[in-house]
């Protein structure tokens, strides 16, 4: 046998008939050739999740985030405006911050001291006249991104000049997301910073995995389910939809049987946090399903997710009680990612309550947390497997075909109140497949996946 290893233009050629297939090439992650296509083309195209606006609550305050691998300045500036500026000065390029956060009115270069309004608006240099005069400063202003958009305070930027609105890109999973995150939204807000730590996989597996792999839960988590750390039973908790949105976006949700069923409602909060869930910010059917969803999570394309789950970090001390966190994996090189995860609580809630949600993720999905220890280890072996000469050369093909026709119970659900289209139970993999639609077409220019 000829050893066999697809360039770019070959592998991404494939893709479409191995999706049908329920096939992914190993080979997407981990390498350069692939890697810097996702930095060039879909990253560059994409609308991206930057931050939330209660980490930048007043004029000057600004934190560094990315997009791709570029840095940028999400940063309110003194008017109340949210922008995002790219953090490169305009002289020589040097970047401007040097510290993850802050509030400042002013950036200033620290190689000439170019120095720039907290709108982006270049004011002057060192010795201005004599080193400038003449200079129009207004064609030198920070470069900012082309589209910023807020959605229920979440803030999403898209580096490219003929992106389609937010609302039009999310398509409809921006329904999902109104029901997510517009039930009290003014009162949501980060607590403390987000956790950040890297490790040696793919920005693509957290992705995908957090697009609705909840069939690993039953196995790679059971020793959750052993110390009562989570109160639905764990094949219940498969009984529930997936909903494959505009190629990429997917959402999976753990439902309850019924609405008079007494195990968690609303994701497992209290009732005093149900409490202030406005029904008439939404219409009847987002909000009938809010309140019978136990586990939401799901993937915003292409490297943000969220979960909103009721668990214990320590079942003997406390209950399960619901918590959410927002995600970012940053990409950070072909097999390496940083991820980001930030702890959502709610303004209302006392300082002990948001404390023990902060607990609650910090032992569970963070850093430290034991979902965590669970996810990474195998994550970061796909990536050693995809890099393997004996995969490349084989070009392997991974298994992604639960759910397609004749395979498994999962089924069309023709009745569902939401947009997309529903599958039902979550023994699906169609969810990664449809992520991996939305991924060919933003490598591929919009290509017909
Ligand atoms: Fe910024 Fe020169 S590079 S002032
Ligand atoms: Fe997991």
């Amino acid at each position: 046998m000829i050893p066999y290893t697809p360039n770019l233009d070959q592998l991404l050629e494939s893709i479409p008939r191995a999706l049908d297939d329920g096939l992914i090439p190993a080979r997407i992650f981990n390498d350069p050739d692939v890697y810097r296509a996702e930095l060039e083309r879909l990253f560059t195209r994409c609308w991206v999740f930057l931050g939330h606006v209660s980490e930048i609550a007043s004029p000057g305050d600004y934190v560094l985030r990315y997009i791709g691998e570029d840095p940028f300045i999400l940063v309110r500036d003194e008017y109340g405006t949210v922008r995002v500026l790219f953090d490169a000065c305009r002289h020589r390029g040097t970047q401007l911050c040097r510290a993850e956060k802050g509030n400042t009115s002013h950036f200033r270069c620290p190689y000439h001291g170019w120095t720039y309004r907290n709108t982006g608006e270049f004011i002057s240099a060192p010795a201005f006249r004599a080193a400038y005069g003449g200079l129009d400063k207004t064609q030198w202003g920070l470069l900012p991104a082309p589209h910023v958009e807020l959605l229920h305070g979440l803030v999403f930027a898209s580096l490219d000049p003929e992106a389609p609105p937010l609302e039009a890109y999310l398509g409809d999973m921006a329904w999902y997301l109104d029901m997510l995150f517009g039930l009290d939204p003014d009162s949501l807000e980060v607590v403390g910073e987000p956790h950040r730590w890297v490790i040696d996989a793919n920005w693509k597996t957290g992705a995908e995995n957090f697009a609705g792999d909840d069939y690993h839960t039953v196995f790679l988590h059971k020793s959750m389910w052993d110390v009562g750390a989570i109160q639905i039973p764990a094949f219940e908790n498969l009984k529930g939809y997936h909903i494959h949105a505009h190629p990429g976006h997917s959402l999976s949700l753990s439902m309850a049987p019924n609405e008079d069923d007494p195990g968690p409602k609303f994701w497992g909060f209290d009732d005093d946090v149900v409490a202030h869930f406005d029904p008439s910010r939404m219409k009847p059917e987002q909000f009938r399903l809010a309140r019978r969803s136990r586990v939401a999570v799901g993937t915003v394309f292409p490297n943000f997710s969220f979960l909103f789950v009721p668990q214990s970090a320590d079942p003997k001390v406390s209950p399960p009680t619901g918590m959410m966190c927002l995600r970012v994996w940053q990409p950070r090189g072909p097999r390496r990612m940083e991820l980001w995860n930030w702890v959502l609580s709610w303004k209302h809630l006392s300082p002990e309550r948001r404390h023990h949600m902060y607990r609650t993720v910090m032992g569970t999905f963070s850093p430290s947390g034991i979902f965590e220890q669970d996810d990474t280890e195998p994550w970061q072996s796909i990536a050693r497997i995809a890099g393997s000469a004996f995969a490349r050369t084989r070009d392997l093909r991974l298994h992604y075909g639960m759910g397609l026709p004749g395979i498994g119970s999962a089924r069309v659900v023709e009745d569902f109140p939401g947009p997309g289209t529903v599958f039902w139970p979550r023994y699906e993999e169609g969810v990664q497949r449809n992520f991996y639609r939305g991924w060919f077409q933003a490598m591929t220019n919009g290509g017909d996946g």
